[in-house]
């Protein structure tokens, strides 16, 4: 607001509203005259205590009070004023220059606009003026601590959230590092035991076809069990080379993933555990083809299902879901099953981690999932709460927005 005198009258001018209090009639009168040209909305009164009903009842930004009154003196109601309206600026007018009366409407009511008996009309307007000039600072000040607070309320916002960001890239990175290393040590181990275990097959084979000429029964049987050992120790061997992508040399051909999680029910279905629990199938119908090996991809969610009804309860649901998002194609497994623990969690994409009893799990199915989602280019993202259930999703890029070259070897 403009400090200088004027006799223009704004909308606002005419909102500010001032109190003058002055025992003497003919005092108050004047004052009022001084300053009706501004157009404030202008109150008197008469004494301080009739001064505290018109502030209860108006909305007064500027009083100025006489110092000497009879009943109530200047000082005293000033200072409930302050006490109870503190962004009401206050104005002392006095008589005689009084040392004392200025000293103890500071100290006492933190006055610290004074006006002398009598006054001059520009200087009162002045004063008013300068008065509503700092109750418009008190009130941006408020407005600018009041944004100020919110600003930094969502930068803080801001904060946690790429510090979450920051956290889950860096879990990623991590993950993706020991898997990388992991299927570096996987491969090697499977190919250096394949060759021997080549070895062990043929010799047992040919014992076997021997053992036939013979009448020996014990040891045709420990013979098959041989053969029936290595057989398994063949088939994880096969699972490590899978994970560690370096089996299969199948060209990557444009697949639905619609066929493809039709097909892996269908095989899934034939787990005796599949029995106790009802598996709703929702197809997307955007989803965009993808590039890939159909065969690996059921072997993903063939695994995917068979660790839901394992987790299931009886009678509970597991979702086959598959949906477009953007530029990918996604496959949901949910099932409200026992969920995962956050110690647990971090464990199950690395080979032969398994919470099952010794004997029931080799671990290996999420690290091959894992493996085969890599190798198409994608992820495999899991979200789980103990006891509430386990989500996973296997993202895949569109075929069109991916060129062959691109698919890791
Ligand atoms: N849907 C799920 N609900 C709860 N836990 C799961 C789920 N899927 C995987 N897990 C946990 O992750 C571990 C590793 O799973 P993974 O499929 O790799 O091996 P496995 O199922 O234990 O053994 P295998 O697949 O050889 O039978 C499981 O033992 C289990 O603790
Ligand atoms: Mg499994």
């Amino acid at each position: 607001m403009n400090s200088e005198l004027t006799n223009q009258t704004t909308d606002q001018e005419q909102n500010f509203g001032i109190l003058l209090v002055d025992d003497e009639p003919h005092i108050l009168t004047a004052l009022v005259r001084s300053l009706r040209r501004y157009k404030w909305r202008l109150f008197s009164a008469p004494s301080g205590e009739e001064g505290l009903e018109i502030l209860e009842r108006e909305q007064i930004h500027v009083v100025i009070s006489d110092y000497r009154m009879d009943g109530m003196d200047g000082v005293t109601f000033l200072r409930l004023v302050k006490e109870k309206w503190p962004d009401i600026q206050r104005v002392m007018l006095t008589g005689q220059a009084s040392f004392e009366a200025v000293e103890k409407a500071i100290n006492e009511s933190e006055v610290h606009r004074f006006l002398n008996k009598p006054w001059l009309d520009a200087q009162l307007a002045a004063t008013v003026n300068e008065c509503l000039d700092h109750i418009e600072l008190i009130v941006s000040n408020r407005l600018f601590e009041t944004e100020l607070a919110k600003r930094n309320q969502e930068l803080s916002a801001m904060n946690l959230e790429l510090e979450k960001k920051v956290e889950e890239r860096t879990q990623a990175l991590i993950q993706a590092e020991k898997m990388v290393a992991l299927g570096r040590m996987a491969g090697g181990v499977a190919h250096e035991i394949n060759n021997p275990l080549g070895g062990i097959l043929a010799f047992v084979q040919v014992l076997l076809r021997e053992s036939r000429h013979h009448e020996d029964e014990p040891t045709k049987e420990a013979l098959e069990t041989i053969q029936s050992c290595a057989l398994r120790c063949k088939d994880i061997v096969e699972n490590l080379l899978s994970f560690s992508r370096k089996s299969s040399g199948e060209a990557h051909t444009e697949v639905d993933l619609n066929n493809v999680a039709r097909n892996s029910l269908a095989i899934a279905q034939l787990d005796p555990r599949a029995n106790d629990v009802s598996v709703r199938l929702e197809l997307g119908l955007d989803v965009p083809l993808v590039l890939g090996r159909s065969g690996l991809l059921e072997q993903v969610v063939i695994n995917l299902l068979q660790n839901a009804f394992y987790a299931s309860a009886s009678g509970s649901k597991v979702v086959l879901r598959t949906e477009g998002r953007g530029n990918q194609a996604v496959l949901v497994v949910q099932d409200e099953g026992t969920g995962i623990a956050a110690q647990v969690l971090a464990h199950i994409f690395e080979p032969f981690f398994t919470t099952k009893e010794t004997g029931e799990g080799t671990g290996l199915g999420l690290s091959i999932c894992y493996g085969i989602a890599q190798e198409h280019g994608g992820s495999l993202i899991v979200e789980s709460k103990e006891s509430e259930g386990s989500k996973f999703e296997l993202r895949l890029p569109a075929a069109d927005c991916l060129s062959d070259k691109e698919l890791r070897e």
